[in-house]
């Protein structure tokens, strides 16, 4: 089980550390997959409707680009799910406000406002504090093992678990199955065109399929690199370029490349290098995904199958969880 949040175009981070990993995970033949669009997340950061639906189609055009296949996978809309919503709900009455307390997110936000002499929690929505709840109920509405993320998530994991932990122990009973992170330690965190983590809030990101070719080219001749010059030999391990190569290379290939780099190779010929590996494996892809895109009916027909298939394993258990708390079942 994993999902995106809709406010953006997918990058290489996402593909690298959740996409490209979920959809290998999903062909075994012992996996019984759920992936979705998280637009309820999106909601937290993103006031604009018109964003919202265009990156919740460029995210379902991506995954089914990258190989999802709807027939073996449930590939769904959050907001098509009433029971998560209402699983976020129960799960909040259990969880610890001092919990959310130590989120990431919420207390970068609170630095960021304290740093600028304002109110701790000036402009924070309670949704923004609220997500981890959310994510959990994402998570444990469909008691799933393992949920193959980047680094930045294991956080929301590890809460999900402690989430689910006190609600079974509340209740008395193994309700909830205790979720893991899948993490691939080699693009556990993918950097971005500045070396730092790659992401839509950096600015720092290189786009996937958006913008073509040339788009893809651009962005990686924009890798900030250090000033060594041509026949002098770079640190291939302290930068970003070979970070991305070595994340959609083969080891052998990714050997070569270093060696290349601690011999001198110039900036500019391991970006047409880079360049070069990492249209090689988008290429095929983004025809796919132009096709995709260029038909939205079709994908949200997939995704209306995918809500009902999705419900239907939500909506008895939830049935289950309001007995237990005490609620009467749905009729
Ligand atoms: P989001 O939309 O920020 O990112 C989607 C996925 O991409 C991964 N990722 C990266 N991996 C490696 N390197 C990077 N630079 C990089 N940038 C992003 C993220 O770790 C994530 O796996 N809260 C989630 C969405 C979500 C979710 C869930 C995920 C909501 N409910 C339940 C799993 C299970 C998020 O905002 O991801």
């Amino acid at each position: 089980m994993t999902g995106i949040t809709t406010t953006g175009t997918p990058h290489l981070g996402n593909y690298a550390g959740a996409i490209r990993p979920a959809v290998a995970a999903s062909r075994r033949p012992d996996v019984d997959a759920f992936f979705f669009l998280a637009d309820y997340h999106a909601l937290i950061k993103c006031e604009d409707p018109e964003r919202i639906a265009r990156s919740r189609l460029q995210i379902a055009a991506t995954w089914l680009a990258a190989g999802l296949d709807p027939e073996r996978v449930t590939f769904y809309r959050q907001s098509d799910i009433p029971e998560i919503p209402e699983l976020t709900w129960l799960l909040t009455c259990v969880t610890a406000k001092g919990l959310l307390n130590r989120a990431h997110a919420y207390k970068a936000a609170v630095d960021k406002n304290l740093e600028a002499g304002e109110d701790a929690d000036a402009g924070i929505s309670a949704g923004l504090y609220m997500y981890p709840v959310l994510m959990a109920a994402d998570i444990l509405a469909f008691n799933a093992h393992q949920v193959p993320v980047g680094r930045d998530q294991i956080q929301h994991i590890e809460m999900a678990r402690d989430i689910a932990q006190r609600f079974n122990h509340l209740y008395g009973g193994e309700f909830f199955v205790l979720p893991e992170a899948a993490i691939e330690e080699q693009v556990a965190t993918l950097p971005g065109l500045d070396g730092r983590k790659m992401s839509k809030s950096y600015d720092n990101t290189i786009p996937l399929f958006e913008g073509g070719t040339r788009a893809l080219r651009e962005a990686v001749m924009r890798i900030v690199t250090d000033s060594r010059l041509p026949g002098e030999p770079k640190d291939a391990q302290g930068s970003a370029l070979y970070s991305i190569y070595r994340a959609f290379a083969s080891e052998a290939e990714s050997a070569d490349f270093r060696r290349a780099l601690e011999q001198g190779m110039a900036w500019g010929e391991a970006k047409e290098r880079l360049f070069h590996r990492l249209e090689a494996e988008l290429a095929p892809m983004r025809a796919r995904y132009e096709e995709l895109i260029a038909r939205p009916a079709q994908i949200e027909a997939i995704l209306d199958e995918g809500a009902r298939k999705a419900r239907a394993v939500a909506a008895p258990f939830l049935a289950r969880l309001r007995e237990a708390v005490g609620l009467r079942a749905p009729r």
